[in-house]
């Protein structure tokens, strides 16, 4: 899949980050499958011997997700679940290389059901735990909406309190963005030495 030639939206970061990053045979997460996008990226690096386990808790974000999957010649590495991605140790036993989170609603849908910090960080705190050495955690945070900006508050706080000896943690921003531009934080664990 092409990246675009300017990084202009958030989601072109996060594409970025998704095409240097994720691997033939990795174990990813999309954390918030939404529309499907992430997840048919994720599925087109893992190719069939990778894995990806995407999350949501909407019916119709499943659905559109399956649909999107569809166009993936690697659609059986998908495993969809329909639950909240807080409750993710549930589905995932294996360690984990990469992890995608976009935030807030659902584009095209119901702008009430948004994503919050409690049940992001319960799931980023379970991912952290097994990421593999060089792996990494993506989130793209809108901040426009209401409940947005309360859920980058907290989150900027947990991820200043995320150990230093084994974690790189980078926020990215349109500094020159006007109307609540998005972020992007990435979650990098060390190498092992
Ligand atoms: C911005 S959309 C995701 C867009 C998607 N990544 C894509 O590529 O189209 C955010 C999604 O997070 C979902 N969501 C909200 N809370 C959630 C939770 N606790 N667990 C999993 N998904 C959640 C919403 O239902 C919504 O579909």
């Amino acid at each position: 899949m092409k990246l675009s030639k300017h990084i202009t939206k958030i989601t072109d970061f996060v594409n970025f980050f998704i095409d240097i990053s994720v691997k033939e045979g990795f174990v990813a997460v999309d954390a918030t499958c939404g529309n499907g996008n992430d997840t048919l990226r994720l599925l087109n690096r893992v190719g069939r011997k990778g894995k990806v386990y995407a999350f949501d808790i909407q019916k119709t974000a499943i659905e559109n997700t399956i649909e999107k999957a569809r166009e993936s010649e690697f659609f059986s590495s998908l495993e969809i679940i329909s639950d909240t991605h807080a409750n993710l140790d549930l589905y995932v036993k294996e360690n984990i290389d990469f992890a995608v989170f976009n935030l807030g609603y659902l584009p095209k849908g119901d702008h009430s059901i948004i994503t919050e910090s409690k049940s992001t960080i319960e799931a980023l705190e379970k991912i952290i735990k097994r990421l593999n050495p060089d792996g990494k955690v993506v989130l793209a945070i809108y901040t426009g909406h209401d409940g947005g900006k309360e859920e980058y508050d907290e989150l900027y706080s947990y991820f200043k309190s995320i150990d230093q000896s084994d974690f790189n943690v980078i926020m990215t921003e349109f500094v020159n963005g006007k109307n609540n531009p998005p972020k992007l934080a990435v979650i990098e664990k060390k190498h092992e030495v």
